[in-house]
């Protein structure tokens, strides 16, 4: 790393040519909707040939940092081009103020790209559109355009450096990890796995057909591929065929022999039966995890359910309806469309009791098979009611037939 005069803020060298000028940002907890414990980053990188590009931008309030970064490797008014691989504003929101202190010969974004920006920011200049397998020259360096539409807007789009076998793969193979490691290779595998997971099931896993898509596509253009530098968390340079060996699992859908038991309680009758719940399903061999609602968050949930075969959801019935936390977690699971799930539901309830099957509801509605119809208790389960939860458990474990 080296600094400039006016910042602290300096680069990290990748490879030969390119450099990290992104910003970490340790304190996001929330990324629309999705809990982000370890912070993120907003990888931009620059790529330093005999033009010099500009991969991306960073989150608007990061982009003094950012500029800082660029100037400890070149005077970012050198910068000849501009390449907005994706207009979310976790990589554009830069773009306006970059555009404006960098006039840079061009900027490139894919067709729907183009009109996304459009969409978000009146630009100083014009943005050209670049298709599949376009590429644009550096003069001593080439980057190449490899769309990869809904990975995870319409414009997504990579670029691939042949000098460097280096794909920028934007929101693909990332995780939202702040760290003061810019490489995989540096970062505890453990930590590395966990976040990768929680990031394909809460950003990627609706779009796993195409994500299945893209691996096949890469393969077929031949791009041979030593790094892979995503745009949130760490560079993939030793090993990316791990990374992408791990997507290719999540996007087929295998399920391990694993259930999810999520709920939430008012007096503790619904966390008893779903123990219960649990101890049938564990008793039956399946690796089993119970998540209680009110301390945890749907994210956890999304991200346990990512190898899971069985959902099994559980809440008390609240003015005539599910409990607020569970009908949260539903709504967000739908959305995820989580594949190959069996479940059932189950509560207390006091009168009415109309929660059990509204749950049920919402669990075809997302595409599970309910393995039966919900088990209900009133008021409070005696031993006999709790029997009957690890029952559900063991004829839910039953429908694991792997
Ligand atoms: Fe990291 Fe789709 O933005």
């Amino acid at each position: 790393m080296t600094g400039n005069v006016e910042s602290p803020f300096a680069a990290v060298k990748v490879t030969e040519r390119v450099y990290w000028v992104g910003a970490v940002d340790w304190g996001i907890r929330d990324f629309h909707g999705y809990a982000t414990r370890r912070g993120s980053t907003y990888n931009a990188y620059l790529v330093v040939g005999d033009k010099i590009a500009l991969i991306d931008t960073v989150k608007a309030p990061f982009v003094g940092e950012m500029l800082a970064r660029v100037a400890s490797v070149v005077n970012p008014a050198g910068i000849d081009y501009v390449i907005s691989n994706h207009a979310e504003m976790d990589h554009s929101g830069g773009l306006p103020e970059v555009l404006a202190a960098v006039k840079p010969e061009k900027v490139f974004a894919s067709t729907m790209g183009v009109k996304a920006l459009a969409e978000h920011f009146a630009l100083a200049q014009d943005v050209t559109p670049v298709k599949e397998g376009e590429s644009l020259s550096l003069g001593n360096a080439t980057l190449q355009f490899v769309e990869a539409r809904m990975l995870h807007w319409p414009d997504s789009m990579m670029s691939y450096l042949a000098e460097e076998r280096l794909l920028f793969s934007n929101d693909a193979f990332g995780m939202h990890l702040a760290s003061s490691r810019r490489f995989a290779d540096e970062i505890e595998p453990a930590v590395l796995e966990e976040e990768a997971a929680r990031y394909y099931a809460n950003i990627l896993l609706p779009l796993s057909p195409l994500v299945g898509k893209l691996l096949e596509k890469v393969g077929k253009l031949g791009l041979a591929i030593d790094v892979i530098a995503p745009s949130h968390g760490p560079v993939w340079r030793k090993d990316p065929e791990h990374i992408a060996a791990r997507y290719g699992e999540w996007a087929a859908g295998g399920a391990k022999r694993k259930a999810v038991v999520a709920y939430d309680t008012m007096w503790q009758s619904t966390a008893a039966m779903a123990r219960a719940v649990g101890d049938g399903l564990a008793a039956a061999g399946v690796e089993t995890v119970v998540v209680p609602l009110r301390e945890s968050h749907r994210s956890d949930v999304a991200t346990e359910v990512l190898e899971a075969g069985a959902l099994l959801v559980g809440s008390p019935t609240l003015n005539n309806g599910i409990f607020p936390t569970v009908a949260d977690m539903l709504t967000y699971l739908k959305g995820l469309k989580p594949r190959n799930l069996v479940g059932a539901a189950f509560g207390s309830y006091g009168w009415s009791g109309e929660a059990v099957a509204q749950m049920e509801e919402a669990l075809r509605g997302m595409g599970v098979s309910v393995v039966e119809e919900g088990l209900r208790v009133k008021y409070v389960p005696d031993g006999e009611a709790l029997w009957g939860c690890a029952a559900l458990g063991r004829r839910a474990a039953e429908k694991l037939d792997f």
